[in-house]
């Protein structure tokens, strides 16, 4: 999705922007522009399509100095991929400049306005709207922040955005309008970044502020003052980042979704860090707002989530309802905020929502959220964003990952992450409500505690298969995955990650359901993977495996360890670790990501940026 970098001190802005772009990349974008100042050199502005690298060619071929700019990588929505269309935009004098997250939603009705007035419009995209109107008003009060907070005012939708004017050459102006995507700004020794995401400038400072919804922030060289829309001030408070940068860089790999696939035990570890205390079989949540009488209360949970989130909450909700007897429904976000949804009646106290998200920006699960508390019903977020909207949001406590920054556009080390939280979120509402006594809390934690370690056996184990099938799997066109139960959710998962990064048709399917339409597809030529660990429901896998090779399909099956049964009846057996039930997931996933990897660069496809896909959707 699109990112913004800005600059004001003393560096070569140019250098700054282009960096803090390029630790944006893997959010996905379709073009990139700059916008850089310098009394003498004036407002330079270059745009490209494609890559970076392309707009990185152009700065050498004309260069752009100066130490004010402002960057920004496009994901299309109005208008298509043409540099016309990327951004910086500029007003009808040339000189203001905007650059924009988001959808101005009413764009039309303004622009129409605007060509009344007679304005012209180079490109097609919504943002040109924005730096027409700001120019506009500026011609009666000569004031970039007025003019910003004036062209705010009408517009509708999420936005981020962030305005320059070459007749106020030290100024900033940053504003968050809803849900497009944060803003953060960070704080320097006489100088200022700004940032859609963190990791774009966490190389320079680890003080950062982020802007609330309707905030506007006037950035210059030595101050920064935010004020609300209406004029108001505000104070909003530095949160010092403690992520290491060179985390989110790709060291000797070759792709990010290999290196955050490698990363899993350790991040498995850092979510389950200072949470349980083994000694006393007690689950501590930090960063739970909720006491455990208003976990007492809950009476419904209802889960909203985007993508492999949404996947994420599926196995949660087995986790919950059977760790914890509360019943959970789990909607995706987009659809959760349109269906009118009833979480409790007036006065009662008795319903959770709980976000689940990687960015802490997806606008429908903001929107979901927001939702929620209209109805004053309290949400948590499972988020990995530190100080992200969801986890700004989230009244009743942002139960962080602490997976680090997942650059791979294809969640990995996110979903297993969200795994171990949301199975800690379970045993926590256990131990509140007593479903669970301190012994089988313990044996739980046990289970938690050895995680780590299985992961990162189930690592090294199945790669060495994962790539044979791989090599044998590449060509195909169509691939099936089938799980039941806790399970199911995890073929749904191995199928989103080979179907977006290797562009595979894939589909995920209760296994029970498969005679009831998928049966139909299976032949010689098509990949069936059976995930059939162990469980209550084990010898039902393994009929729907025979089901599968009697019509020639080729199974690949998932199973534990030693399941000489289930190697049997299968063409291939990844063999996982067993865990508890309810944690088998967070494993059997695990060879699933990492085939989807190798066939997908078997195919030649680009892994960590795969077409049409965007790391953190602010759009609807
Ligand atoms: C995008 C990403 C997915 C992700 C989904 C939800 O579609 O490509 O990988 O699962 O958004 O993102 P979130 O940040 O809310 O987890």
């Amino acid at each position: 999705m699109c990112g913004i970098v800005g600059y004001i001190g003393s560096r070569d802005a140019t250098t700054v922007v282009v960096q803090g772009l390029q630790r944006l990349e893997y959010r996905g974008y379709d073009s990139a522009g700059v916008a850089i100042y310098d009394q003498t050199a004036g407002l330079q502005i270059r745009r490209s399509t494609g890559k970076l690298e392309n707009l990185q060619r152009r700065l050498i071929a004309e260069p752009a100095r100066g130490a004010i700019g402002i960057g920004h990588t496009r994901w299309a929505t109005h208008g298509g991929v043409t540099e016309a269309n990327a951004h910086p935009h500029r007003d009808a004098s040339g000189a203001i400049v905007v650059i924009q997250n988001g959808i101005v939603e009413n764009y039309l009705e303004l622009k129409g306005r605007l060509i009344e007035l007679g304005y012209q419009f180079t490109s097609q995209t919504d943002t040109e709207v924005i730096a027409h109107l700001i120019g506009h008003y500026y011609q009666s009060c000569r004031d970039l922040t007025t003019a910003t907070r004036q062209t705010l005012r009408e517009l509708r939708g999420g936005n981020a955005i962030v305005a320059f004017c070459i007749h106020e050459p030290d100024t900033l102006v940053a504003a968050r309008l809803g849900n497009a995507g944060g803003i953060a700004i960070g704080l320097g020794d006489n100088e200022h970044f700004i940032a859609s995401d963190i990791p774009a400038i966490l190389d320079y400072t680890r003080n950062l502020i982020f802007l609330e919804d309707r905030d506007v922030a006037v950035v210059r060289r030595h101050e920064l003052t935010i004020t609300r829309l209406d004029g108001t001030p505000a104070q909003r408070p530095v949160h010092t980042i403690s992520w290491d940068p060179v985390a989110a860089a790709k060291g000797d790999y070759r792709h990010f979704m290999q290196k955050e696939i490698d990363e899993q035990p350790r991040a498995l570890m850092d979510a389950l860090r200072g949470r349980i205390d083994q000694e006393s079989g007690r689950v501590e949540l930090e960063d739970l707002r909720l006491s455990d009488s208003d976990l007492r209360r809950i009476e419904r949970i209802y889960i909203a989530a985007c993508g492999t989130a949404w996947h994420a909450g599926l196995v949660a909700k087995f986790m919950i309802e059977h760790l914890a007897r509360v019943r959970v429904e789990v909607d995706y976000a987009s659809e959760f905020r349109y269906r009118d949804p009833i979480l409790q009646r007036d006065g009662e106290r008795d319903a959770l929502l709980l976000a689940i998200t990687q960015s802490g920006e997806t606008v429908d699960t903001l929107a979901a959220m927001e939702e929620a508390r209209a109805q004053g019903t309290p949400s948590v977020a499972i988020v990995n964003a530190i100080g992200s909207q969801a986890a700004r949001l989230a009244d009743g406590g942002a139960l962080y990952l602490h997976a680090g920054p997942e650059i791979g556009v294809a969640s990995t080390k996110a979903f297993t992450s969200m795994l171990a939280v949301a199975y800690l979120f379970a045993l926590k509402l256990a131990q509140a409500r007593g479903t669970l006594s301190p012994i089988q809390i313990r044996e739980h934690l046990q289970a938690l505690i050895e995680l780590p370690g299985k992961a990162a056996q189930t690592i090294e184990q199945t790669t060495p298969l994962c790539v044979e099938l791989a090599e044998r799997h590449y060509h195909a066109s169509n691939a099936l995955y089938l799980g039941r139960q806790i399970n199911y959710p995890i073929a749904l998962e191995g199928a989103l990650k080979l179907k977006e990064i290797s562009y595979i048709h894939a589909e995920g399917y209760p296994a029970g359901e498969m005679k009831h339409g998928p049966i139909a597809l299976i032949d010689e030529g098509l990949p069936v993977i059976c995930i059939a660990t162990r469980d209550h429901i084990y010898e039902k896998m393994i009929s729907n495996v025979e089901q599968v090779r009697a019509r020639h399909g080729q199974v690949i099956a998932i199973g534990h360890i030693g399941d000489s049964l289930l190697a049997s009846k299968a063409n291939a057996m990844i063999e996982v670790p067993a865990t508890l039930p309810f944690l088998q997931p967070i494993l059997n996933v695990i060879p699933l990501q990492i085939f989807a990897y190798h066939v997908a660069v078997l195919r030649g496809c680009d892994v960590d940026q795969p077409r049409n896909l965007a790391k953190s959707v602010t759009v609807e």
